[in-house]
């Protein structure tokens, strides 16, 4: 089943509240949160005080998509202001596995981050023990981006090691994802669409959402 992940980063703060219950109305399923430190990324946003008032206007699921340094140490504040899944970058983890873990043992759904230009084969290890793998397909810090097209065989790749591994782990995407390219995405395999600008674009985030996931929707992931 395809989802929208619709994410914050693109929303009209003022009116945080009436913006998700938008984005609910048309069909968004996953409230996707995008944490910066302005280190790991030259751009800073939210931290878990806002994840806690989040949890409080939506049931959604938060998606907690973290692009800080030292992840482990923020794990805990996430998790208890109502993460219900946290995915780590890749090139900030030099010790995945115990991060991974850590964030388990917190009851949260754990994933990892590729950014464009970390080969998906580094993920092999780490694969049987996450929740969802979201590939890149901007570099990270900014929403409004251009989708890199390269993303799309990088998805593709991805779904067939999960193949040939007999794993389940689901495929987010997250970068220049509008009506436009979210059709390719689809049909390499990515199941959780994160959307920023294409859904709140215009203060219109329950007919944007309505149009994304119908053409998402339409398409089907080809044969692995
Ligand atoms: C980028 C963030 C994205 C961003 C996507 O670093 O991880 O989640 O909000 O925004 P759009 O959909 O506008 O590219
Ligand atoms: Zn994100």
């Amino acid at each position: 089943m395809v989802e929208l992940a619709f994410s914050i980063l693109a929303a009209d703060f003022t009116h945080l509240a009436d913006e998700i219950a938008r984005a609910e109305r048309g069909g968004g399923t996953i409230v996707h949160v995008d944490v910066m430190d302005g280190h790991f990324v030259p751009n800073i946003t939210f931290g878990p005080p806002v994840v806690q008032a989040v949890r409080k206007v939506t049931k959604l699921p938060l998606d907690c998509h973290l692009m800080i340094e030292n992840p482990d140490e923020f794990i805990p504040e996430f998790a208890k202001a109502g993460a219900d899944m946290i995915s780590v970058q890749w090139e900030t983890c030099p010790h995945l596995n115990r991060t991974l873990q850590h964030i388990i043992d917190h009851g949260v759904l754990p994933g990892v981050v590729i950014n464009p230009a970390t080969p998906v084969d580094f993920l092999v290890e780490v694969l049987p023990m996450v929740h969802h793998v979201l590939v890149m397909s901007v570099n990270p810090g900014f929403g409004g981006q251009k989708f890199l097209p390269r993303s799309v065989e990088r998805i593709a790749h991805l779904r067939r090691l999960r193949h040939e591994m007999g794993l389940n782990f689901r495929i987010e995407v997250d970068g220049g994802v509008a009506d436009d390219t979210v059709e390719s995405v689809v049909r390499a395999g990515a199941d959780m669409l994160v959307a920023g600008s294409a859904i709140f674009a215009g203060g219109k985030a329950e007919e944007n959402a309505r149009e994304f996931l119908r053409i998402a929707r339409a398409a089907t992931a080809v044969s692995v």
